[in-house]
């Protein structure tokens, strides 16, 4: 009976950890790893590294890519009280129509979801040289191991190799599949000054609004994990109760 608890839970592990552990590389890049908080099978969102990551793209990634997806009363579940949402909310405005139904602007409010930086797609690849700077507050969600990715995208900016020639206004990525990319490097040291004192240096920022972006791809990993945690609990327990009643019933026949 043990034993096959045992080697139950050990299959249950098993697909758990190759399902989370699986490496993103393409091209044969290989990615810059870091330790990630909440990719473990018990794992839960370092609240502290998702508040700097908010800054960063409030900072820095906000003025080309939009996070559509993400209302600012949401930041609660990473720490933020009621009234600091409403403050940053309020950082925002939003056209609206006043009781004439004059369009006016307006300070953001909870319920809004984080502005868009263009106006539509054509002005924002006007500003960006063609290219279109994608939604973020999904991307990491595209595919498993996405944060490693990210991260070495982050890091990744170097100078251009002997014999690469680049296109006008691309920059040299070690990690971007074809290594060329139409945005600028957009971290450097102290491009932040953090709120709570911690050191902006390239790779903590990096890393910082990594953990920020997993969070708005999921926000309830944390959520699901728990109840992943239930089911195989109470499956195990089924399988010993079956067990146990087949035991028996062997036992009596005889
Ligand atoms: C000056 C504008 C600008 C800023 C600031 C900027 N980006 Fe970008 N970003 C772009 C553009 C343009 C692209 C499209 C690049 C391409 O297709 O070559 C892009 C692409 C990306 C991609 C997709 C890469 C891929 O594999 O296709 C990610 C992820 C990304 N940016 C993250 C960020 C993050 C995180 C920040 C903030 C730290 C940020 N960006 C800041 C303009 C910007």
């Amino acid at each position: 009976m043990l034993k096959f608890i045992k080697s139950l839970s050990a299959a249950a592990l098993l697909s758990v950890m190759t399902f989370s552990s699986a490496q993103a590389s393409e091209n044969g890049i290989v990615f810059k790893t870091a330790d990630w908080q909440h990719t473990g099978l018990f794992g839960t969102y370092d609240r502290e590294a998702a508040q700097r990551g908010l800054q960063v793209y409030r900072e820095v990634c906000a003025g080309c890519h939009s996070l559509r997806h993400v209302a600012f009363r949401t930041l609660q579940d990473l720490g933020f009280t009621e009234d600091e949402v409403k403050a940053i909310a309020a950082e925002s405005t939003f056209p609206d129509l006043d009781s004439d139904g004059e369009v006016i602007e307006r300070a953001g409010k909870p319920f809004d979801k984080f502005p868009n930086p263009f106006a539509n797609e054509r002005a924002a690849r006007a500003s960006n040289g063609g290219a279109f700077p994608p939604d973020l507050s999904l991307m990491v969600k595209a595919r498993p191991g996405f944060e490693n990715y990210l991260y070495s995208l982050m890091i990744g900016y170097e100078e251009t190799p002997e014999g690469i020639d680049l296109a006008e206004g691309m920059s040299y990525n070690a990690y971007f599949s074809s290594h060329q990319i139409a945005m600028p490097a957009p971290l450097s040291d102290e491009a932040v000054e953090y709120s709570d004192g911690t050191t902006a240096s390239v790779e903590q920022m990096a890393k910082d609004v990594t953990v920020f972006l997993a969070w708005t791809a999921e926000p309830k990993l944390e959520q699901r994990k728990n109840m992943g945690l239930k089911v195989i609990l109470f499956l195990l327990i089924l399988a010993g109760l079956f067990y146990a009643v087949k035991r028996k019933i062997w036992a009596e026949l005889h």
